[in-house]
């Protein structure tokens, strides 16, 4: 088999062990801030890949990268085996990369079924009498929420009164009706309680079951552990981590994201400020968990 290139592929891989997505020591440098460097990782069709890193370790870089909103300035990337260098989002998801955003980019007043179709309206009718077809859309918004075991009293309400999950839960599944193969998904935990967050998961899981790759950036380990095929943990821009679920532990993985070196020098510091007992900090995992309000979205 070759590709539209003339390259001869490896026909001892079977289709669904080949990466969609996959980065070969891909690095970006914005001026002289090198963000990211020599960062390899592969998305495969029905795994979860979890990237973890604290705060500036590169995570929205990467995932920019991916859904076209940046351009790698080192390494390769590639998509079905073949190198791509996106100029535009557009161009991410027309490969069927999709991404779901923390601000997720909704009308907060429009109702649950219009945003399902933001952009991508159903029409009926001959120009020049086309008009949306609200009915189709309504039922197939219904449709596709359900299919993802998603139940809304009412898909007519703002999408603005949906909790922060069941927001979040609506973009999975707006992402997976339109076709996606990996859907990227920067923090969406962060910012919810734990029963929201488990609820999150769950769809995370769903879309995986349906086949998609799925790219989940956390800074916890938790919820990483919870569904996660493979980890790989950030750190100053580089990967600290690469692994698979046989390959480690939750403990471990808590560990590479909370050193204990990092812990010690952190318990120092905060022990010079008065009122401040260090004795009754949290345990590592502990302080690992999520902030809420996670400066996101710096473009
Ligand atoms: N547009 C930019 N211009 C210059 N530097 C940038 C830009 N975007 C990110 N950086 C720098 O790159 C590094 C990685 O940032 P990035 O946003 O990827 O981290 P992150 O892991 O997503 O962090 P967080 O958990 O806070 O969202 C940081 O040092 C950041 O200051
Ligand atoms: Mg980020």
């Amino acid at each position: 088999m070759t590709t539209p290139h003339g390259a001869i592929l490896k026909d001892t891989v079977p289709e669904e062990e080949r990466p969609i997505v996959e980065l070969r020591g891909a690095g970006k440098s914005y001026g002289n801030i090198r963000a990211l460097h020599g960062v390899s990782l592969a998305v495969h069709p029905g795994k979860v890949t979890c990237v973890l890193g604290d705060n500036g370790a590169g995570k929205s870089t990467l995932i920019k990268i991916i859904s076209g909103l940046h351009q790698h300035t080192e390494g390769e990337f590639l998509v079905d085996d073949e190198p791509v260098r996106f100029t535009t989002p557009r161009e991410a998801l027309d490969r069927g990369i999709a991404t779901v955003y923390q601000d997720l980019a909704t009308v907060p007043l429009m109702p649950v079924w219009r945003n399902f179709f933001l952009g991508s309206e159903m029409t009926k009718g001959p120009w020049p009498v086309r008009r949306l077809d609200i009915d189709r859309m309504k039922r197939t918004a219904d449709e596709e929420l359900r299919n993802m075991g998603i139940v809304l009293d009412d898909l007519e309400q703002p999408i603005g009164t949906l909790s922060g999950g069941q927001r979040q839960c609506v973009a999975i599944a707006r992402a997976v009706y339109f076709g996606a193969r990996v859907l990227i998904l920067d923090e969406p935990t962060a910012a919810l309680g734990v029963k929201q967050s488990g609820v999150v998961l769950k769809y995370i899981a769903a879309a995986r079951d349906r086949g998609l790759g799925v790219i989940f950036i956390t800074h916890n380990p938790h919820h990483a552990y919870m569904v996660g095929d493979r980890f790989s943990v950030l750190r100053l821009g580089t990967l600290e981590l690469s692994a698979s679920r046989d390959q480690v532990s939750l403990e471990e993985l808590t560990n590479h994201m909370a050193g204990g070196a990092e812990l010690a020098a952190l318990k120092h510091e905060l022990s010079q400020v008065r009122g401040v007992d260090v004795e009754e900090l949290p345990e590592e995992d502990e302080l690992t968990a999520p902030v809420a309000g996670t400066p996101e979205g710096r473009a």
